[in-house]
């Protein structure tokens, strides 16, 4: 790192993410009809996963074409997501008969995924107070009801509506939603597990015939912070459950608020060098949240690696980002790590851009962080 004569602002070193950037240059695809599949905005039109709006989710449709083209695909065996969140690939693999296997973190998103599998459960007495309704919910599907009013109450960050409308009112919706579903469309058992994407406990060796996945992007989102509302009213019937505050240990370190740990540093000279960029412009705990970021996907990389059978395809939608005005390729950087790990490239396909305006990279113009699907398949 040198500083320009005379000023106190650090000159950014840029040559390992310019020489990354010109290396995959040639090989990513703009793909920019991708752009609408790896957001959850469309998710409201469909049956099941309209039931929580989670906004980190992706699109059912990209489940739907993982399962028709990925090539390399055993549909006998379940179709991995380490990071299910909201259950979009769970729920659509259900919906299409194909058996998958979600995991996640936190424990009130894998109950609500497993919910869409329930029977319709009776009718809630009538009133708006949220404790007299949480003591009269006996059964998950019951709770699951009560859960996803609540969440109507909450804007996507988690944050309480200034004006949100009664609980009965928005019971009521949730009944008759829940009930159209389920008359349209019975859905059978849909699978996922409260776990850890870093070590995939419980899941064979080779077991798994594909995987599609969407990690935490780098200080994007605090999922604890997100679904708190929900997981202090599950936890009143469900408190041997994970809690929040050991879940948030689980989380890819992605946001300040994650837990310091000791993980081994990554050895990739991109990552090197933005960590040496961040420390010069003195902003320390910036640089530790990408140092701890890549040691856990790396870990979570691995792990998907063990689980997966030799060939099996693996999909991952990742965003890049840009910390204290630092770019990080860290789609690019996954791809790199994901090599270490025994995953062959056979796509990159930018999706979309995630910043306006780009930025001189050395001699690269116009680069800004992307959301990328990266296809790749696990070595045999
Ligand atoms: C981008 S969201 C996934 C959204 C998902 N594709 C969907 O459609 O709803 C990432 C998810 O990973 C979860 N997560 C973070 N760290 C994890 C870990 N170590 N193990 C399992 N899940 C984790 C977060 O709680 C969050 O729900």
């Amino acid at each position: 790192m040198s500083r320009r004569a005379g000023k106190t602002e650090p000159v950014e070193d840029v040559h390992a993410r310019e020489q990354l950037e010109r290396r995959w240059f040639r090989r990513m695809k703009d793909m920019p009809a991708l752009g609408a599949l790896v957001t959850g905005e469309r998710n409201r039109l469909e049956p099941y996963h309209r039931w929580l709006a989670y906004k980190q989710a992706f699109a059912p449709q990209l489940v739907r074409e993982f399962i028709r083209q990925a090539e390399g695909y055993d549909v006998a065996l379940p179709l991995l997501d380490p990071f299910s969140g909201s259950g979009t690939v769970a729920i659509e693999a259900a919906r299409q008969g194909v058996p998958a296997c979600g995991v996640e973190a936190l424990s009130v998103l894998v109950f609500l995924t497993r919910a869409r599998g329930l029977p319709a459960s009776e009718a809630l007495p009538p009133g708006d107070d949220l404790e007299t309704l949480a003591d009269a919910c006996g059964q998950p599907a019951e709770q699951a009801r009560l859960l996803l009013a609540r969440a109507r109450q909450h804007d996507s960050d988690g944050r309480p509506l200034r004006q949100p409308a009664a609980l009965s009112r928005l019971l009521e919706q949730v009944q008759a939603m829940i009930a159209a579903d389920l008359a349209a469309e019975p859905l059978g058992e849909v699978s996922v597990l409260q776990g850890d994407a870093r070590r995939l406990d419980g899941l064979a060796d080779g077991s798994c015939g594909g995987l599609l996945t969407s990690p935490p992007y780098l200080s994007r989102h605090d999922y604890t912070r997100i679904v708190r509302p929900l997981a202090s009213l599950y936890g009143r019937w469900y408190p041997e459950e994970v809690a929040l505050d050991e879940a948030r240990a689980l989380q890819i370190k992605a946001h300040p608020l994650a837990r310091e740990s000791r993980v081994p540093a990554v050895r990739h000279p991109a990552v090197e060098e933005v960590i040496a960029n961040l420390r010069a412009r003195e902003v320390p705990r910036m640089a530790r949240i990408v140092h701890e970021y890549f040691a856990d996907m790396k870990q979570a990389l691995q792990a998907a690696a063990r689980v997966l059978a030799p060939g099996a395809p693996a999909w991952i939608v990742i965003g890049g980002a840009r910390l204290a005005e630092i770019y990080i390729p860290a789609d690019l950087i996954l791809l790199e790590l994901a090599e270490k790990c025994g995953f062959a490239v056979r796509r990159v396909c930018r999706a979309r851009d995630l910043h306006r305006g780009g930025r001189q990279l050395g001699g690269l113009t116009g680069v800004a962080p992307r959301e990328t699907l990266l296809m790749l398949r696990r070595e045999a």
